[in-house]
């Protein structure tokens, strides 16, 4: 079987990426080796503290972001930083050819009940005239991106990356500690019967959002004339790695819950690096109105609506929400 660093030099990706590919995976390791252990590890429950988006931060939010931050300002390719558990930007090595954003520890809540969880990442070219620690150097659109990847922390150890020539699947192998290619050029199917949203913040979004929702509820009776199944992980990560197996759709939308918090995830670090790993597998990933991957940042903890899997469907639904009553 192939391992990932054979897989990167195939496809030619250059070595100063491939260096800094080796220390997120390093850390993914540490943090998979810790969840696998649990309680035994005392990385469970959570701290008294908050990160700067208000939310609370658990064991193992702080311990994954301290694990990336330590290994990835060690090498000499990082030339900043932006983590969810960070206020503002880090600032790495001055003439590193990089910069990467981070969601050190995805679906948090999931922690506790040994669910699914896991860690995103996407890396950009740093831009030259602008310093390390200036925020200005994450204001690029997603479509920049030069690579993209998660880690899922779930029965098994799976991560699943793009460096622009497709997305792939690997397995840790723990027995070797080596990721192992198990899926080549994934495909997501352009339709699908099953849909991933909580429900349970309908009555925040819009009439249109509702109107779609409705009719995939409705099933065979209704208009879309078929049924559909519905599955919520609670982690990002969990939900997108069932759409890239097997296609769905995933939407968390506006809402008006809280006027200064128009949607929940974050583009840096949640939209942008999952738009880019379906969009070369096939599917689609938008906010409301335009492709997330266009998107013109403006902050580093700025968040977006999502709707991203099977493009039919990611398609269909656009045309529901866009629609004038
Ligand atoms: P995080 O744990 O990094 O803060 O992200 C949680 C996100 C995302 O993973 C998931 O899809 C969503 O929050 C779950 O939201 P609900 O609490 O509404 O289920
Ligand atoms: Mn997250
Ligand atoms: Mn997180």
């Amino acid at each position: 079987m192939i391992n990932l660093f054979q897989h990167l030099r195939n496809e030619s990706v250059e070595a100063p990426l491939i260096q800094l590919l080796e220390s997120v995976i390093n850390a993914s390791k540490e943090i998979a080796f810790r969840v696998r252990q649990g309680a035994l590890a005392g990385v469970l429950g959570s701290t008294q503290d908050q990160n700067i988006q208000g939310e609370t931060q658990k064991n193992l939010d702080v311990i994954s972001n301290q694990l990336l931050k330590d290994l990835l300002l060690a090498c000499p390719q990082v030339r900043a930083l932006a983590s969810e558990e960070e206020d503002t930007v880090v600032a790495g090595n001055a003439n590193g050819e990089f910069i990467i954003a981070f969601d050190p520890l995805d679906g948090s809540s999931n922690i506790d009940i040994n669910g699914q969880i896991g860690t995103i990442f996407s890396i950009y070219r740093a831009q030259e005239n602008i310093a390390a620690n200036d925020e200005a150097q994450f204001r690029q659109k997603g479509e920049q991106q030069v690579c993209a990847g998660y880690i899922l922390y779930g029965p098994s150890t799976l991560l699943v990356i793009t460096t622009g020539k497709g997305t792939h699947a690997f397995t840790l192998d723990a027995t070797q500690g080596t990721f192992l290619l198990t899926a080549n050029n994934i495909n997501i199917p352009a339709d699908t019967k099953e849909f991933a949203i909580n429900m349970s913040n309908q009555r925040f979004w819009s009439d249109n959002m509702r109107r779609y929702l409705n009719d995939l509820v409705l099933g065979e009776s209704g208009p879309r004339g078929k049924n559909f199944n519905m599955r919520w992980n609670a982690a990002m990560v969990g939900d997108v790695h069932r759409i890239i197996s097997r296609g769905g759709i995933f939407l968390y939308p506006s809402d008006n819950r809280n006027p200064k918090q128009p949607a929940k995830l974050r583009l840096l670090y949640e939209a942008n690096p999952m738009a880019l790993l379906l969009e070369n597998a096939g599917g689609k990933a938008w906010n409301e109105n335009q492709r997330i991957l266009e998107i013109e940042p403006r902050e580093l903890h700025e968040r977006v609506a999502v709707i991203l899997g099977s493009a039919n469907e990611v398609q269909i639904c656009l045309k529901y929400i866009t629609a004038e009553h």
